[in-house]
């Protein structure tokens, strides 16, 4: 690996002085002056053939940058791509948590870290673009690819996605993908999503709107149709909205071979760069400006774009950092596994009949026999194996941090779990038990149509055999903690009531052993919220289908669609426990008549009343009873992260342009907020019982 970056190819500049934006602009136009049209084209796709990049991808798929647009005549270097988001896919990268997990730490601070150490990690292996700020909102848990978002709602999202921009970004150019509504995995190259304009603006692209905010350099476009147009040709979504509404200044690349079809088309819609070959847009674009049927001057726009963002990141960096040894550094690894830490959920923790306290945390002076059951115990699980897959140099596994966590004298009864009945001998045994099922690879991920792995999950159950196992072990002895893994929801209604501690693990990544337990043993205490609401059943979410090739996205869903609906999850939306437990009161506004233009300021007291320093994540929703046309019964809007000593008190504020409150109001293409009567709601999960409230009015229509 050598010493990387695009200044030093620009020969213009030193790392960490950036150009100016009027600097950016003149260069920029200097180099699309001394271009010809073909080597303008050439700068709008990767560099290799289909033959020769297809060639290399089967080969050693993301081993290595896949290169576009590099021109020597000139000195401007190419865009080298590499992927994640769970980490960099070349070489052995440190591998995080998946961005499900993450996004369960409601902690956008230890997002932009890890974008940090991504960023860092992409840089030193020579690519200058990371492309894993994957951003779809997840309409339903059973999406294959779901492990790679954050989430289910569009505010928590965009924090998310944002600070992994500004972390990446530190180091290399960072992309957001895949604009838009990319939330079925098997039919992704076919499916057709309608959606209204108020539901697109409102639902499935403030979180893109966000990371472009923060700066995004580039925005990746789906796969899938919406509103019949392929995304890579999508007039609507690329120039109306994230071009011309937004004012992105970046450039727009296809997803991977299948992004467009048909180079007129793609250019038309707004469409930049075509990857990973050149193939439609050498074929055809200069045959189509040469007729007339495509103007040079968007062509011009494309290159400028691509080149504006390339210089704009020639002087970025910090030098020093890319060095061989910065690629899953012990830093790194410990931010995984602090990472891991903050990502799980604990999701139930009864105190079992007779005992003074919950069953977590095991006192690891008293377990003396623990059994450790469950095939995916003893296995690296750290997810899917399609374009996301992280290859790290270790991974530590459930048995093997629990290992390592445990006294010498502790003895670990380790059962596959294949044979239910074996397993619950070894349970019988046992002070505690640690049960580790739920899913893979194979079960969900990026589809692996030849090999028939990974897709759409086909169940939000565990699979019957993890069922049974459950149930068996618990009734042989009820000290039993089920953790669970996976990318999304699991629906656990066939068991939840038998077990008394659950625990949600996702894809815990490389240090994932480690930080379970951590947790299990209460050297850390858990803080994580849900992402994504954990239904009872199916039944309580919109409709899905791996078949669909068309299908309708509407406003509601997860725990709005809950709410309108008058149901409650098993585990709500912003749900997890913790080892301690906070009291919250005193809920203020600061005004509670504003006008359309102010910040509404709320605030209230937390209580750490428990006996273990803890962190709580405090939620703000807003709800508007009043409305004239249909709202979801409330939404988020806020959410703070705070750490507190066992009986200390902290005052939390956050803040909320009234603005924030609108709806789009699809006749007139504008934002509106709405005067009346509203109600803001905080507390620490979207169960109602778990939120204060308070009405405010709006006093005029804006
Ligand atoms: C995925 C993208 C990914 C690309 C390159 C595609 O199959 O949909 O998310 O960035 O491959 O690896």
């Amino acid at each position: 690996m050598k010493e990387s970056g695009i200044a030093n190819e620009w020969g213009v500049l030193a790392e960490g002085q950036p150009l100016t934006p009027q600097q950016v602009e003149e260069k920029a136009r200097h180099y699309l002056a001394q271009m010809t049209l073909d080597e303008k084209i050439h700068q709008m796709s990767g560099d290799k053939s289909l033959l020769m990049g297809g060639i290399q991808q089967y080969l050693a798929y993301n081993a290595s940058p896949i290169h576009a647009g590099e021109n020597t005549r000139l000195g401007i270097p190419g865009v080298r791509f590499s992927d994640g988001p769970r980490g960099v896919v070349m070489y052995h990268s440190t591998c995080f948590p998946v961005s499900m997990g993450r996004g369960a730490s409601w902690d956008p601070e230890l997002e932009e870290r890890v974008g940090d150490a991504i960023g860092v990690e992409v840089r030193t292996q020579g690519a200058n673009l990371f492309a894993g700020v994957c951003i779809n909102l997840l309409r339903h848990p059973a999406w294959g690819r779901a492990q790679e978002t954050y989430g289910e709602d569009p505010f928590h999202l965009g924090e998310m996605g944002a600070a992994l921009v500004r972390g990446v970004q530190r180091h290399v150019m960072a992309c957001v993908k895949h604009y838009a509504l990319n939330s079925l995995e098997n039919m992704r190259h076919k499916v057709d999503v309608q959606v209204d304009e108020r539901t697109l603006h409102e639902i499935y692209l403030p979180h893109f709107k966000r990371c472009i905010e923060e700066g995004a350099a580039a925005v990746m476009s789906a796969y899938n149709k919406v509103n019949g147009v392929y995304c890579g040709h999508n007039p609507h979504l690329l120039r109306d909205i994230l071009k011309g509404e937004w004012g992105f200044q970046g450039f727009v690349m296809s997803d991977f071979l299948w992004g467009i079809y048909d180079a007129a088309a793609a250019i038309e819609g707004g469409l930049d760069m075509e990857m990973p070959f050149s193939l439609h847009y050498r074929a055809h674009l200069k045959k189509l400006v040469k007729k007339g049927a495509v103007p040079e001057s968007w062509i011009d726009d494309a290159v400028l774009r691509i080149l504006r963002q390339k210089l704009r990141f020639a002087g970025v960096g910090e030098p020093g950092r890319y060095t061989k040894e910065a690629v899953c550094s012990p830093e790194h690894i410990a931010l995984a596994r602090q990472a891991a830490v903050r990502c799980m959920v604990l999701l139930k923790n009864d105190r079992l009949p007779g005992a003074g306290a919950p069953l977590l945390p095991l006192n690891p002076a008293q377990v003396r026999k623990l059994a450790v059951i469950g095939a995916l115990a003893n296995q690296p699980n750290i997810g899917d194996h399609g374009s996301s897959r992280v290859r790290p140099p270790h991974v530590v596994t459930p048995l093997e941090g629990i290992f390592d966590a445990v006294e010498p004298e502790t003895e670990i009864l380790y059962n596959n779990g294949k044979d239910p009945l074996s397993a619950a001998a070894a349970a019988r045994g046992a002070n505690a038990v640690v049960v580790v099922v739920g899913f893979t690879s194979r079960d969900e991920g990026e589809f692996e149509s030849l090999k028939r792995e990974g897709g759409d999950r086909r169940s939000l159950t565990l699979h019957p055999a993890d069922e049974t196992l459950i149930l068996t072990v618990t009734e042989a002895n009820p000290r039993t903690v089920v953790v669970l893994m996976g990318g999304s929801a699991v629906v656990t209604d066939n068991w939840r009531q038998q077990v008394p501690s659950i625990l949600m693990a996702w894809y815990p990544g490389m240090e994932g052993g480690h930080a379970l337990a951590d947790i299990l043993f209460g050297r850390e205490n858990p803080s994580a919220k849900l992402p994504c609401a954990f239904p009872r059943a199916d039944t309580q979410l919109p409709t899905f289908s791996p078949e669909a090739t068309n299908i309708c996205y509407d406003l509601l869903h997860g725990y709005r669609l809950m709410d309108r609906n008058g149901e409650e999850a098993a585990f709500p939306f912003g749900f997890g426990l913790s080892y301690t437990s906070f009291t919250l009161s005193n809920l203020q506004l600061e005004k509670d008549r504003l006008g359309p233009e102010d910040v509404l300021r709320a605030s209230l007291d937390v209580t750490n009343t428990g006996d273990r320093p803890g962190s709580e994540v405090i939620q703000l929703y807003f709800g508007y009873a009043q409305s004239k046309i249909e709202r979801s019964p409330k939404e988020l809007k806020g959410f703070q992260r705070i750490h507190l000593l066992p009986g200390e008190t902290k005052r939390v504020e956050i803040a909320v342009p009234v603005e924030h409150l609108s709806y789009y109001n699809a006749e007139r293409h504008a934002w509106t907020v709405e005067a009346g009567t509203c109600r803001v709601y905080m507390g620490n999960s979207s169960a109602w019982k778990d939120l204060l409230s308070a009405e405010f009015t709006i006093e005029s229509n804006m």
